[in-house]
C-alpha cells in the first residue's frame, strides 16, 4: 500500500489497495491473498470481512495489515504470516519451525486410518518425522482408542506439534530423537502403523523451489540427508519388521521421482506393497504391509 495515496478508510478500501500492492509484486493468487491477509489484520474471517467492507478501520489495523503484506511481498508463505493451516478439516498452527502441512500429506491420513480400522484393536501408531504433528494428531483424534507416538528431532517443532495437540484435545506423545528406532524405543513395542512424511528433497532441485518454500520453511524438514531423496525411505523399508508388527503397515509420503525405487526396495524386503496416487495422479504415498510372522 502505497503511502502517497490516501489512507484507506475502510476494510473494503484496504482490501481493494491491498490487492493491487500484492499483484504489482507478482505474489501468485493475489485476490486471495490478499483478502486472507487483510481479513487476519482485522481480526476477521474471510467471509466476515466481505459482511464489513463498510467498517472503518483504525490505525493499529492498517499498520498490521500493511506489515503482512510486506512480509508476504519478500516470499513468506501466507500461512506463517497467519500462523496456521488447515490440515483434515482442522486448524493447525504453524511457526517458521515446521513445515506447513500440504494437502497431498492428508493421502498418508486417507490410507493409514483406513488400514488401520481394519485392525480387530485399536492402533498403536507411531509419526516419523512430526513436524507440526498434522499426522499424528490427526490419526489420534480420527481412531478412537488409538495410543500415538511421534518423533521428530527439533525441539522447536515438537513444541509447535504438543502446543497444536492440547488445543485439538489429541492425545500424543511426543519424542525428541532422530531416528525410527528411537521412536519404537520410547513407545516400547512394535507399531500397528507407522507414517512418515520424511524430508525427501533432493539437493539439485534447490534451485526449482518456490522462494517461499526454499527461504522460509526449515532446511531439516525439506532436505533429504547426504542429498538422498531415498534415505528415509530406504531406511524405514530395511527397518520395517523391527518397527511394526507382521500384519500392519508402513505409510510413507513420497516425492514425484520416488515411487519406482520405493515399490522395488519394499518387495525385495519381503513387503506388500503399492503406491497410492494423489489428486495431481503423482505417485505419492508408499503402502508397505508387513507379513505377519
Ligand atoms: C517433511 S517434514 C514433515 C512434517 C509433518 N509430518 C508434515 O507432514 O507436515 C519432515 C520432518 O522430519 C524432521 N526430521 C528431519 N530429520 C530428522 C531425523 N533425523 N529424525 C527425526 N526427525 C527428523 C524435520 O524436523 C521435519 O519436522
Amino acid at each position: 500500500m502505497s503511502e502517497a495515496k490516501e489512507r484507506p478508510r475502510t476494510a473494503g478500501e484496504m482490501l481493494a489497495r491491498a490487492r493491487e500492492f500484492l499483484a504489482k509484486k507478482d505474489v501468485p493468487d493475489a485476490r486471495l491473498e490478499a483478502e486472507l491477509l487483510v481479513a487476519h489484520a482485522l481480526g476477521l474471517d474471510r467471509l466476515h470481512l466481505f459482511l464489513a467492507l463498510d467498517r472503518p478501520i483504525d490505525d493499529a489495523e492498517l499498520a498490521r495489515g500493511r506489515e503482512f503484506l510486506v512480509r508476504r511481498s519478500k516470499r513468506e508463505p501466507t500461512a506463517y504470516i497467519l500462523g496456521a493451516r488447515e490440515f483434515y478439516g482442522r486448524r493447525v498452527a504453524v511457526s517458521s519451525a515446521v513445515l506447513i502441512p500440504r494437502p497431498e500429506t492428508e493421502l498418508v491420513v486417507d490410507h493409514a486410518r483406513a488400514f488401520a480400522r481394519t485392525l480387530a484393536a485399536p492402533p498403536r501408531v507411531g509419526d516419523f518425522g512430526t513436524g507440526s504433528g498434522c499426522l499424528a494428531i490427526t490419526l489420534a483424534l480420527e481412531l478412537a482408542g488409538a495410543s500415538v507416538w511421534a518423533l521428530d528431532v527439533s525441539s522447536a517443532a515438537l513444541a509447535v506439534a504438543r502446543a497444536n495437540a492440547e488445543r485439538l484435545g489429541a492425545s500424543v506423545t511426543f519424542v525428541e530423537g532422530d531416528a525410527p528406532s528411537a521412536l519404537r524405543a520410547a513407545a516400547g513395542e512394535r507399531f500397528d502403523v507407522l507414517v512418515s512424511n520424511p524430508p525427501y528433497v533432493g539437493r539439485d532441485e534447490r534451485a526449482a523451489l518456490a522462494a517461499e518454500v526454499r527461504d522460509h520453511e526449515p532446511e531439516l524438514a525439506l532436505f533429504a540427508p547426504e542429498g538422498d531423496p531415498d534415505h528415509w525411505v530406504r531406511r524405514l523399508i530395511a527397518d520395517a519388521r523391527e518397527l511394526i508388527v507382521g500384519g500392519g503397515a508402513l505409510f510413507v509420503e513420497l516425492g514425484h521421482r520416488q515411487s519406482a525405487a520405493a515399490l522395488e526396495l519394499a518387495r525385495s524386503a519381503g513387503l506388500e506393497a503399492r503406491v497410492h496416487l494423489d489428486l495431481a495422479r503423482i505417485p505419492r504415498v508408499l503402502e508397505a504391509r508387513v507379513p505377519r510372522d
